[in-house]
């Protein structure tokens, strides 16, 4: 039942993270709002607690160990436990290889990657203390196959998603109740396409997301969907996106 649950979201200032928070939280969870730009955390909390919900945020750059475990310990303080937490944050500055941006390979590495990690770090000793917790991370169907331009960016996904994975398998194994969701979203129109700085690349994306992009509200029925399911039930894997889409 999400009602009551505690549920942290990184990147919760915009895109998937926006609608996720502002869904679950219209159905009784409790969210704690992460990312950098806090005047947009702001302005989410405020139309949640409007809207008769519970809502908390704070400044989070996920590529810092010391910001995750602060906005832990701000749900936990917050409101008694943390339940849940949905690592989103996320960067997709695409190029071809051959134009060797590796400033933005960098990024995406420290963001999609590093951030995870950082998420994951800091919310594991509280969730195999408790013996229960769920946590849902967004891979992308750039980390299921291979797209042109994408070689970075793909990568960090492909890691989500085994990363993800073996997560699942342990938890299982040590009996700690810890859950998995990987989301794998195809074109959703969000502000997504605005890092990326390779003119070809980011023309290429944009006709595409014209041609075919949905709500971000799709995913965030899916992350409710998710954290819905009763304690036994672990559904790992969630691939989503236009039904026009060939992706
Ligand atoms: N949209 C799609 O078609 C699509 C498809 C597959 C996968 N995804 C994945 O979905 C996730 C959400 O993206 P979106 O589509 O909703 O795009 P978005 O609107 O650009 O949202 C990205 C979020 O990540 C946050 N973020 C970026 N760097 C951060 C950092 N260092 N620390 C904390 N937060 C950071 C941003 O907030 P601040 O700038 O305020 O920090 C923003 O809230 C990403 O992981 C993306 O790769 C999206």
């Amino acid at each position: 039942m999400i009602k009551d649950k505690v549920v942290l979201i990184t990147g919760a200032s915009s895109g998937i993270g926006e609608a996720a928070a502002k869904l679950i939280a219209s159905k009784g969870a409790k969210v704690v709002l992460g990312a950098r730009r806090e005047d947009k955390l702001k302005q989410i909390a405020d139309e949640i607690k409007n809207a008769g919900g519970e809502a908390v945020y704070q400044a989070l750059d996920v590529t810092k160990p010391a910001d995750n475990e602060a906005i832990v310990k701000l749900a936990k303080d917050s409101f008694g436990r943390l339940d849940a937490i949905f690592l989103n944050a996320g960067l997709m500055p695409v190029s071809p290889v051959s134009a060797v941006k590796t400033d933005e390979w960098k990024q995406m590495i420290d963001v999609n990657i590093n951030g995870v990690l950082n998420g994951v770090a800091a919310v594991m000793p509280t969730f195999t203390e408790q013996k229960s917790g769920h946590i849902l991370a967004v891979s992308s169907v750039a980390g299921l196959k291979a797209y042109p331009g994408t070689a970075v960016y793909g990568g960090t996904k492909w890691f989500v998603r085994d990363f993800m994975e073996v997560l699942r398998m342990e938890s299982a194994m040590e009996g700690t109740n810890i859950r998995t969701a990987t989301l794998y979203p195809a074109a959703i129109n969000t502000e997504l396409l605005d890092t990326i700085t390779d003119k070809g690349s980011a023309d290429g994306m944009q006709q595409v997301y014209d041609a075919f992009g949905i709500s971000p509200d799709r995913i965030a029925d899916v992350v409710a969907f998710a954290l819905d399911m009763p304690e036994d039930t672990n559904v790992s894997e969630f691939t989503v996106g236009p039904a026009n889409q060939p992706w």
